[in-house]
């Protein structure tokens, strides 16, 4: 390594021309993709108060926003669903009919070549808010494999393109995987939740998916935040039960995970800018404390430096119309 003054880095850095030929890390609308809410009925558009600029829609609105997003270039959506109904073993995420399954069967009519990814959980169907079945009082880890299953199933047999599954449970994939391939979806990615922390970056979205725990927390299903090497372990037993891409999730406050996950396994590595990390730039940016944009698509590029391939954020659509300008 050269040193000063044979070597002046500043040299590179004069002209927007210069920064732009050695830049080493670009975002594409085609990295990004959109986290929607739908519920049942039609013409419905109900703000989430925690996060401005998400709602909860019905399938006729949330086909608006996705045609906007794949407009944009955006790639993909990623499906949440609030039930009409809650029970204790969260019966309607394999229900046929239900608003998550209504909307893939009418995105993949309407938009074909969006990705619709689905995500499988337990915790916005059942009436308690946890990601399984509980028994004495905790999440029963075998007996919730087999409902994850089914709700897969019924996400594939409604046109998903990807499957997600992020309750944790430790074997889900290998459940999914043998389920999907016994009902001839052998062709279907599962797109694993591998290292997703437990924490209170998700609390906007709980009023998002309605899906708050009645009693207790996650962190018995989901990863300490003091934990990078369990992180590991998690995506290796992850991809060896079958999983095609992995996920990392919160992204910014996870950085190190990214890279490490996708210098270590060279898959495809997607991270997940979740409800608190979008929350808290929007609120800064409202009280003009921040540059709202600025500081949105350098929290993108970031995560995309640390070597997330794919990002879910509920900036896609405003990402891509900025970056469509540059
Ligand atoms: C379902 C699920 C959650 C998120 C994605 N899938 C909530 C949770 O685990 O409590 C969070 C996404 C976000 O905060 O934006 N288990």
């Amino acid at each position: 390594m050269p040193s000063f003054p044979s070597y002046r880095p500043r040299r590179l850095r004069r002209t927007a021309a210069l920064r732009r030929l050695v830049r080493e890390t670009w975002l594409q609308p085609s990295q990004l993709v959109l986290p929607l809410f739908v519920r049942s009925g039609t013409a419905i558009r109900q703000p989430v108060d925690s996060m401005p600029g998400v709602d909860q829609t019905s399938v006729d609105e949330l086909l608006r926003d996705a045609r906007e997003a794949a407009s944009l270039g955006v790639s993909g959506v990623l499906l949440f669903g609030i039930p009409d109904r809650k029970d204790a073993t969260g019966s309607e995420a394999w229900n046929d009919d239900a608003p998550v399954q209504q909307a893939i069967r009418a995105l993949k009519r309407e938009l074909p070549d969006l990705v619709v990814i689905t995500d499988v959980c337990l915790c916005e169907y059942t009436e308690h808010g946890h990601c399984g079945v509980i028994r004495d009082g905790a999440v029963d880890n075998d007996a919730t494999l087999e409902l994850l299953a089914r709700e897969a199933v019924s996400h594939a047999r409604a046109g998903a393109d990807i499957i997600a599954p992020s309750d944790m449970m430790d074997g889900r994939v290998a459940a999914i995987r043998a389920a999907l391939d016994n009902e001839g979806f052998s062709e279907i990615p599962i797109l694993a939740y591998a290292a997703k922390f437990a924490g209170p970056f998700y609390g906007p979205f709980r009023e998002a998916a309605e899906s708050t725990p009645q009693f207790g927390d996650r962190r018995a299903y989901q990863m300490d935040a003091a934990n990078a090497d369990e992180a590991l372990r998690e995506v290796f037993l992850d991809i060896e039960e079958g999983a095609d891409m992995v996920m990392v999730k919160p992204a910014g406050p996870f950085l190190d995970i990214i890279h490490r996950v996708k210098a270590e396994t060279g898959y495809p590595v997607a991270a997940y800018q979740v409800s608190g990390e979008y929350a808290m730039i929007q609120a800064a940016g409202e009280r003009g404390w921040i540059d709202r944009e600025r500081v949105m698509m350098d929290s993108l590029l970031s995560i995309r430096r640390a070597g997330a391939d794919v990002i879910i954020t509920y900036f896609a659509r405003e990402a891509a119309r900025l970056l469509a300008r540059h």
